[in-house]
């Protein structure tokens, strides 16, 4: 089986790969926990200055692979919807050990970044993005609510306002208001991506690593994610197990609107 996650090393740098573009980089359970090894490589490696994360194919990633929430059983027991925090709990701690690396992270992001896949970005430290990205928090649309930090990051990063309008209506975000909201660090056109990145890594590269990762430490250190990580649980611990869910991933899987119940 090809490897749902790939690193490379270039030099200084390691890159982590989701690699499933037939599927769009919809993430499983199996991805989740390849990730999470990426990561501990990453921890481990010495020589690096910065781990730039990015998607092989059209996209970046196009969120949780919707189709694979029936095997969640195999993974988390029969029972996972009725007692869903051991499942959160669990894909929210690859998002933390992510934003908690000392290195320096940066989300590449072009074609499509969804999701889970934007809240993995969220937990990034930098995101650049290619012209044309379809960036956005859909889980409205489909009866749940990002519960992998993406609810809790996106407010700390842009503030409650601008958080509710993104994830309360689940629509695409505007590129040039992302990069304006300080939610993209960059917005460039395809061909120049890989520079910008590089360019940033360069530029990070000027200074002192220990003073860098201790800079990302204070800064991040400065807010509570704790609390919101685990109201973003409770919520979705009620939404998993509610009939527009069930409405939400039919309408998404046979690509027509949905008609919500409101229960
Ligand atoms: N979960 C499961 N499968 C997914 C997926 C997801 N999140 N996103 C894409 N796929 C699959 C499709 O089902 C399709 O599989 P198939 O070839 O077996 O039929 C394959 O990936 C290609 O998808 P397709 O929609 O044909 O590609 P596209 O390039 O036209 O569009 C997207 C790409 C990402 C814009 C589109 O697939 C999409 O909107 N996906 C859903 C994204 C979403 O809502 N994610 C958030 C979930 S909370």
């Amino acid at each position: 089986m090809t490897d749902l996650i790939v690193t490379r090393r270039h030099e200084a740098v390691l890159e982590i790969l989701f690699n499933r573009p037939d599927k769009r980089n919809a993430i499983t359970w199996p991805m989740m926990t390849a990730l999470n090894a990426a990561l501990i490589e990453a921890e481990k490696a010495s020589g690096l200055r910065a781990v730039v994360l990015r998607g092989e194919g059209n996209g970046f990633c196009a969120g949780i692979d919707v189709g694979a929430f029936p095997e969640a059983a195999e993974h988390f027991g029969e029972g996972w919807r009725e007692n869903l925090f051991p499942l959160t709990e669990a894909y929210q701690a690859v998002a933390n050990r992510l934003e908690r690396l000392a290195l320096p992270t940066i989300a590449m992001l072009h074609g499509y970044c969804l999701g889970l896949g934007f809240e993995l970005a969220l937990a990034c430290d930098f995101r650049i993005a290619a012209e044309g990205t379809r960036l956005g928090l859909p889980e409205t649309r489909l009866g749940i609510i990002p519960d992998v930090g993406g609810t809790t990051r996106l407010v700390r990063l842009v503030g409650a306002g601008r958080a509710k309008e993104i994830i309360m209506t689940g629509k695409l975000v505007d590129l040039a208001a992302a990069e304006r909201w300080g939610i993209l660090n960059g917005l460039v056109p395809a061909e120049d991506l890989q520079a910008r990145v590089d360019g940033l890594i360069d530029d990070l590269a000027q200074a002192a690593p220990l003073a860098v990762s201790h800079a990302k430490r204070v800064i991040n250190g400065m807010f509570d994610v704790e609390r919101g990580l685990q109201l973003e649980g409770w919520a979705q611990a009620q939404l998993m197990r509610s009939q527009d869910f069930e409405v939400g991933v039919q309408a998404m899987l046979t690509r027509q609107p949905p008609s919500w119940t409101g229960r």
